[in-house]
C-alpha cells in the first residue's frame, strides 16, 4: 500500500516510547542520522537547536515555560481544546472525553453550538475566541473549514509547549505554521468519518482510519489519540493527502451525489424520497456487499457487461424527457463501467464500440 505508512508510524512509536523510558532525547536521535524535521518546518523546536527539551505528559516542552498554560504531568494526557463546535469539533470533543481524555476548552462563537457541547462535554470551559482558549490547553485542535484554517492560524499564538492539529483531509500541517513558535508542534488528525449525526458519527469513529501527520514526537502522540476514540491512524505518504481526500469525497459525496440522482430519475415513477431508497438502497446495498466479497470488476452487472447499446439508448432517452440533470450523471457513470466491462473481458471490441457510439447518440 503505497499511500500509507502504517507500519512506519507504529514502529515510531515504539521508538519513542523506548526513547522516553530511556530518558534519550531527541538529540541523540540526530545523533544517530534520524532527521525528525526534513523540511525544516520545526527548526529549533525539540532537535537542540532551540531551548532544551523535556517532556510533560506525551508532548514535548522547552524548559523555558514563560507562559502558564495547562500542563499535564508525565504519564497523563494533555488537556486539549477545541476550536468550533460544528459536526467535525462536537463529535471529537465527546469521542475525546468518553475515553477519559481531558477536553478542557471549547471556542465557538455561537452561543446555541457552546451550549450544546458543553451538555455532552462535561467540565469544559467555552469560549467566543479561539485565542482566549489557548491559555487554558496543551494541544489545540482546529475543527474549522478549510478555508478558514490559514486565517485563523494567522490570528492564533502558540506558546512553547503547546501543540495544535487541524482536522482537514486536504490540508497538509504546514497551513498552522503562522501559529507556530519554537518549541511548539504541528499536525493534522483527520477521521475518515461521515459527520452527519452525532451519535452515528461516535460509532462510526470505531475502527475508521484516520490520517495523521506532523513532526515525529507529536505524531506518536496522535496515534495514541486515535486508537483511543477506536480509530485506526494511518500516516499517508508525502504529496498523497489531496488524492486521498478526493477519494474520500467521492466515498461520501460522491455516494450521496448519486442517491439524489436515483431520487431524481425514481420521481418518474412518481416515487417520493422514502420510497425510492426503499427500492433502491438494498440494491446499492447489495453492489457494495459484492465489491467487498468479489472486487469491484467481479461486481459489475447491468447493460455494459451485456453490450447492451439498445438499453443505454432507451435509458438516454427516458432521462432526456423525465430527469435531465440525471443525464450527465448516467453518461459519466456508464462510460465508466464500460471501461470496467472491458477491462473485465466481457466485452467485444465491436460490443465497446456500440456502447460507445450509443452513449454519444442521445442529447
Ligand atoms: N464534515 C465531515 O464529515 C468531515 C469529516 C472529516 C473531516 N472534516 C474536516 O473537519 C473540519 C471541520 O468540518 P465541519 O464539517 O465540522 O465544518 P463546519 O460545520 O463547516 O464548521 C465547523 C465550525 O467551524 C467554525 N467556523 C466556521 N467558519 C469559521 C471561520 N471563518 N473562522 C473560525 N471558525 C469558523 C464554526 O464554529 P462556530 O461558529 O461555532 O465558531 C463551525 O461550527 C474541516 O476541515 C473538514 O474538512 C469534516
Amino acid at each position: 500500500m503505497k499511500a500509507w505508512d502504517q507500519m512506519e508510524a507504529a514502529e515510531r512509536r515504539a521508538r519513542e516510547r523506548r526513547m522516553a523510558e530511556h530518558g534519550e532525547t531527541l538529540d541523540q536521535l540526530a545523533a544517530e542520522g534520524i532527521d525528525l524535521d526534513p523540511d525544516g518546518t520545526i527548526a529549533g523546536a525539540g532537535t537542540g537547536a532551540g531551548p532544551s527539551t523535556h517532556r510533560h505528559g506525551d508532548l514535548e516542552h522547552v524548559s523555558d515555560h514563560t507562559h502558564p498554560h495547562a500542563h499535564s504531568e508525565p504519564g497523563e494526557r494533555p488537556v486539549t481544546g477545541i476550536v468550533g463546535a460544528g459536526p467535525v469539533g462536537l463529535a471529537l470533543g465527546v469521542a475525546l472525553s468518553r475515553a477519559g481524555w481531558p477536553v478542557g476548552a471549547v471556542a465557538s462563537r455561537d452561543p446555541a453550538r457552546r451550549a450544546r457541547f458543553r451538555e455532552h462535554v462535561p467540565n469544559v470551559r467555552p469560549f467566543a475566541e479561539a485565542n482566549a482558549l489557548v491559555d487554558d490547553v496543551e494541544l489545540v485542535i482546529l475543527a474549522v473549514p478549510d478555508d478558514a484554517l490559514a486565517p485563523l492560524a494567522e490570528s492564533l499564538r502558540l506558546y512553547a509547549g503547546q501543540a495544535i492539529v487541524h482536522t482537514s483531509g486536504l490540508l497538509g500541517a504546514e497551513v498552522l505554521a503562522p501559529a507556530r513558535a519554537a518549541g511548539t508542534q504541528a499536525g493534522a488528525f483527520h477521521p475518515l468519518v461521515a459527520f452527519a449525526d452525532l451519535e452515528l458519527a461516535l460509532a462510526a469513529l470505531r475502527g475508521a482510519t484516520i490520517a495523521i501527520e506532523g513532526d515525529d514526537d507529536l505524531v506518536a502522540h496522535l496515534a495514541d489519540m486515535a486508537e483511543a476514540i477506536g480509530g485506526s491512524p494511518v500516516r499517508l505518504a508525502p504529496g498523497s493527502k489531496a488524492a486521498y481526500h478526493a477519494a474520500a469525497v467521492l466515498s461520501a459525496g460522491g455516494v450521496v451525489a448519486l442517491l439524489d440522482t436515483i431520487r431524481e430519475v425514481a420521481a418518474n415513477l412518481g416515487l417520493d424520497e422514502a420510497g425510492a431508497m426503499r427500492i433502491y438502497l438494498p440494491l446499492v446495498e447489495q453492489t457494495i456487499a459484492n465489491a467487498r466479497a468479489l472486487g469491484i470488476d467481479a461486481s459489475l452487472t447491468g447493460p455494459a457487461t451485456r453490450g447492451d447499446a439498445g438499453t443505454a439508448a432507451a435509458h438516454l432517452r427516458a432521462l432526456g424527457e423525465g430527469a435531465p440533470d440525471a443525464l450527465p450523471v448516467y453518461r459519466a457513470l456508464l462510460a465508466r463501467d464500460i471501461a470496467v466491462a472491458t477491462r473485465r473481458g466481457a466485452l467485444s471490441p465491436e460490443a465497446t464500440e456500440r456502447l460507445r457510439t450509443a452513449l454519444a447518440g442521445h442529447p
